[in-house]
């Protein structure tokens, strides 16, 4: 367990956390829109362009192959993260969306009319979206496991909607506007059992816990760099071998291919048929790196710290008079969802960072969530490791002071 010793070096880890935001010490609790990027990933990336910077997989000078060794280290440590089974199963992408995007569009040619897609009312509009886009080009219709008013999925529901029908199931780990840990293990074995597939968003579980694809037996598991202390634009999208075998790639282009002519091409083996194009080679190699020092303060560690901090802000905001918590699942990671009486979220999110204090505020990318609970979004305080409670103090302190200019 991190005691207050080890947040105390942590935060030294973190330069952005020194600065000031009007006047202010920083107090970041957006964590859950993008993490901060720790010095050891900076260096890397700097590293990368000072000594390294080369296309990869496409040359036999010495910059070329050092940067493709880096990025397919950064592979493995991808795959031992995850523990997936093999290396190739880690397909390198843009990120999430990017990822989702990949399925979505492989499975066009595998869906037709009556079958049916299985999606959760706490989706992030990246996991709604494509598979929309995917019923419209098919035929398939979409069926949505409603939630509790606590933020807690229908399992009875759910098992209501499987059928035979059913081919994919498509829900979130953890849902970033409300912070619910679903029920993935019940989900994927329920799903199973009538042959559909399953795809986990893991955008906002992979922060705060480590997932293990292999005993998940999960078909296909999609996260983000940026919220693991790594850069933008980069995620990865793992499938099982016999899935991405059978699915089509997504873009065609160079490093995707084994034989081009002008009558027919014929595609490279995994993960490079669906990593056409330059990928985000610097990111791949930064994504590794901030995994490394994620593992080494160890994620139980993290969790049981997050925990602590989810408990004291709860406790803390609740006392504020006409404060309602969105997302009250008895299994949550840090992330506090909140309104104040009619008070728009907005303007709670301007006067606090006024004082210095980031939070998300708005839809979050999760309309319907926001239409179930018929509000136009709410204040989001997402924390992570590096914060403190001297930091939630802070930030109560201005939500008070913010309900009290605005009421
Ligand atoms: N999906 C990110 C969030 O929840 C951007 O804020």
């Amino acid at each position: 367990m991190l005691s207050m010793i080890d947040i105390q070096k942590i935060r030294a880890d973190f330069p952005i956390l020194n600065r000031e935001v009007n006047g202010k010490p920083l107090i970041y609790f957006d964590n859950a829109a993008t993490s901060q990027t720790p010095q050891v990933v900076i260096d890397a990336i700097v590293e990368y362009y000072t000594v390294y910077n080369a296309n990869i997989h496409r040359g036999v000078h010495t910059l070329s192959q050092e940067a493709t060794d880096a990025y397919e280290v950064a592979r493995k440590k991808v795959q031992q993260h995850f523990n997936a089974k093999h290396d190739y199963e880690m397909i390198l992408t843009a990120g999430t969306t990017h990822a989702i995007n990949i399925v979505a569009t492989g499975f066009t040619s595998f869906l037709k009319e009556g079958d049916e897609i299985i999606v959760s009312a706490m989706e992030h509009h990246s996991n709604i979206v494509p598979w929309q886009m995917l019923c419209e080009r098919t035929g398939a219709s979409l069926k949505v496991i409603p939630m509790t008013e606590q933020g807690v999925l229908m399992m009875d529901v759910y098992e209501e909607l499987l059928s035979k029908k059913t081919k994919l199931v498509f829900v979130n780990h953890v849902s970033n506007a409300l912070g619910t840990v679903n029920p993935i293990e019940f989900i994927i074995e329920k799903a199973h059992a009538v042959g559909a597939a399953v795809l986990l968003d893991g955008a906002q579980a992979t922060p705060h816990l480590k997932p293990d694809v292999q005993a998940l037996d999960v078909d296909f598991y999609v996260a983000s760099a940026h919220k693991l202390c790594g850069p933008t634009g980069v995620g990865v999208l793992y499938g099982k071998e016999e899935w991405l075998n059978k699915l089509p790639p997504y873009q065609g282009g160079g490093d995707m291919i084994d034989q081009v002519t002008f009558e027919k091409t014929t595609y490279a083996g995994l993960p490079f048929k669906f990593e056409a194009g330059t990928p985000n080679i610097c990111g791949g190699i930064a994504f590794g790196v901030a995994l490394d020092y994620l593992n080494d303060l160890g994620f139980e560690n993290i969790a049981a710290y997050e925990k602590e901090l989810l408990d004291y802000a709860t406790k803390a905001l609740k006392e504020i008079e006409g404060l309602r918590i969105y997302g009250e699942a008895d299994e949550k990671t840090a992330v506090i969802s909140f309104n104040v009486g009619n008070i728009h979220p907005y303007d709670i999110g301007t006067i606090v960072d006024k004082l210095g204090v980031a939070v998300r505020t708005g839809h979050h990318c999760a309309q319907p969530i926001m239409d179930f609970f018929k509000i136009p979004g709410t204040v989001r305080a997402s924390f992570a490791f590096y914060n403190t409670k001297e930091e939630i103090d802070t930030f109560v302190e201005a939500v008070k002071k913010a309900v009290m200019m605005l009421s």
